[in-house]
């Protein structure tokens, strides 16, 4: 083999064969690495060996064909399941079942414990984006660095990856707070809608507004992070908290006259008011990961 010569694809096993797995295993396989597959339900399993893959006949026996072994499963519960018994000495395990930071630690340890490398992972992609390098798609890793290095290559092939550090937890951590965000988000598109529902506003000629406004406020993450990290949140603050707070009963009154639930909305206002009387009126919202985190160390 000469400098020049692409290293051979390597091959690699998948335990978990649902809408995410065979996402995975169709992309590996588009690049041509031969890939060893199990599902518990082995009938969901069949349409891939059409596709190029072996089917293996137990967890054990596709752990066993090879030492890189990616396990994509509904929940840490059953990757344990799927596992018990498997002979995982010398293995590489790359875990992307979505779990809690705990779950990954715990789940590393547990590896470690029985020879193998491990490195957990966190998708931020749906089953369509992945194969798809232009989508944007991407999965967190954390865990072993060195196992992160000999496969990094391979790892990329379905998605990009970001490598988050060697602690097993970060991967979830880093999956969780984003998804949590965007749950925030969810429920702020959730209340708008439901404000013009009643009214002859087009919720297709709202939507544009709706994505302009919150990609121009999502910016703000940028300034919560300098205050976060210098520790003073009244620096340059352009609409301070007690200024958003008594506009917040503009949200409320017009919530009541169109009929809204403020039910998404009250959780948050209630915090910000918090903060307000406990004297932090010139502050911006920053302040209200104080009162989210009890281990944060208060000003
Ligand atoms: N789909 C997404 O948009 C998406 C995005 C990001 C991350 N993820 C994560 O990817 C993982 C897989 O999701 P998915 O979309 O592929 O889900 P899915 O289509 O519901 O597939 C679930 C998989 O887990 C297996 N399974 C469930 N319980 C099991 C048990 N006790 N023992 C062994 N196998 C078991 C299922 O086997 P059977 O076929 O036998 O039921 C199937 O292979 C999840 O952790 C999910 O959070 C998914």
């Amino acid at each position: 083999m000469t400098d020049k010569t692409p290293a051979a694809p390597i091959p690699l096993t998948v335990l978990g064969t649902g809408a995410m797995g065979t996402a995975l295993v169709r992309a590996w396989l588009a690049a041509g690495h031969p890939v060893t597959v199990w599902n518990r339900t082995a009938a969901r399993a069949e349409a891939l060996a059409a596709e190029g893959a072996t089917v293996a006949a137990s967890a054990a026996e596709a752990v066993a064909a090879n030492r890189l072994v990616i396990v994509c499963l509904l929940d840490d519960a059953s990757v344990g399941a799927a596992l018990d018994g498997a002979g995982l000495t010398g293995r590489d395990l790359v875990n992307l079942t979505t779990g809690t930071p705990a779950e990954g630690r715990a789940r590393a340890a547990w590896a470690q414990d029985r020879g193998a490398r491990f490195l957990d992972g966190g998708i931020m992609a749906v089953p369509p984006a992945i194969g798809s390098p232009d989508s944007g798609g991407y999965v967190f890793y954390s865990g072993s660095a060195e196992l992160f290095a000999d496969h990094r290559d391979t790892l990329a092939v379905p998605a990009g990856t970001r490598y988050v550090g060697t602690d097993p937890g970060f991967a979830a951590l880093h999956d969780v707070a984003l998804l949590s965000a965007m749950y925030g988000m969810f429920a702020g598109m959730a209340h708008a809608f439901a404000l013009i529902g009643p009214e002859d506003i087009a919720p297709k000629d709202f939507a544009p507004l709706l994505v302009s406004w919150l990609g121009a406020m999502s910016g703000s993450a940028h300034k919560a992070a300098d205050r976060l990290t210098s520790g003073d949140y009244t620096k340059d603050v352009v609409s301070n908290l007690a200024m958003q707070v008594a506009g917040s009963a503009t949200l409320l009154r017009t919530a009541e006259e169109q009929g809204v639930s403020a039910e998404l909305l009250t959780p948050y206002l209630a915090l910000m008011e918090r903060r307000v009387a406990e004297g932090h009126g010139e502050e911006d919202t920053t302040g209200l990961v104080h009162l989210l985190s009890p281990r944060s160390a208060d000003s």
